[in-house]
């Protein structure tokens, strides 16, 4: 079977964009990295490993349709199979999510459908909860709603800071991410309804 090919967006440091390099799997090749953000370090990232990188500034657009409009078209001749958004910090409309259906995967620091949007670890320890996590789920039109590929759990403890959760939700992440993009491109998964089940 073909290597899958995959876009890993990432709007910060990258350090999932890292693991998803370090991790090598086998059954994807990473075409490009894209970022929103001429600063992010998942640019130098990108390039130590020789990855070919596309940095588009949303500022620079009126609209998010218009933004994604001109993404649509840097993408086209990468020939993706798979949008990896590792720490992509932008709201995607139904123009991109709906020209790359069902093959746009999300990492989110919480265990979803709890603590969406943004400062989920600090919303978690506000909330109170002892455990939160982590969640790899397919992008639909909403925020953060998409069908759940997978989730691990991470404790809560007293003595938590948002800063010590926040590593030990990465910590997770580094491990569950390459995880979640083996299993989709070894095509072990199917989307029935919400949930995703392993076919095997
Ligand atoms: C990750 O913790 C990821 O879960 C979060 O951004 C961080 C990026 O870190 N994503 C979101 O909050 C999306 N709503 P990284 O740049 O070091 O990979």
């Amino acid at each position: 079977m073909d290597k899958m090919r995959v876009a890993v967006f990432a709007s910060g440091s990258g350090t999932n964009l890292q693991a998803i390099i370090d991790a090598e799997i086998q059954t994807i090749q990473i075409v490009l990295v894209f970022t929103n953000n001429p600063k992010a370090y998942a640019i130098e990232r990108a390039k130590n490993h020789n990855i070919p990188v596309e940095v588009i500034d949303h500022k620079n657009y009126q609209t998010r349709e218009e933004y994604e409009k001109h993404i649509i078209e840097v993408l086209d001749p990468y020939k993706l199979d798979l949008i990896v958004l590792a720490g992509f910090m932008r709201i995607l409309s139904p123009v991109l999510v709906r020209a790359y259906k069902n093959k746009i995967v999300n990492i989110h620091p919480a265990l979803l459908p709890s603590f969406p949007g943004i400062n989920s670890a600090r919303q978690a320890l506000e909330y109170g909860v002892k455990y939160t996590g982590v969640t790899v789920h397919f992008v639909d039109e909403g925020v953060d709603t998409g069908p759940i590929i997978l989730q691990s759990i991470v404790e809560i403890e007293d003595k938590d800071t948002e800063e010590s959760l926040l590593r030990k939700i990465h910590k997770v992440e580094h491990r569950i991410y390459p995880k979640a993009i083996e299993l989709i491109s070894s095509a072990d998964i199917e989307v029935i309804g919400r949930r995703v089940i392993k076919k095997y």
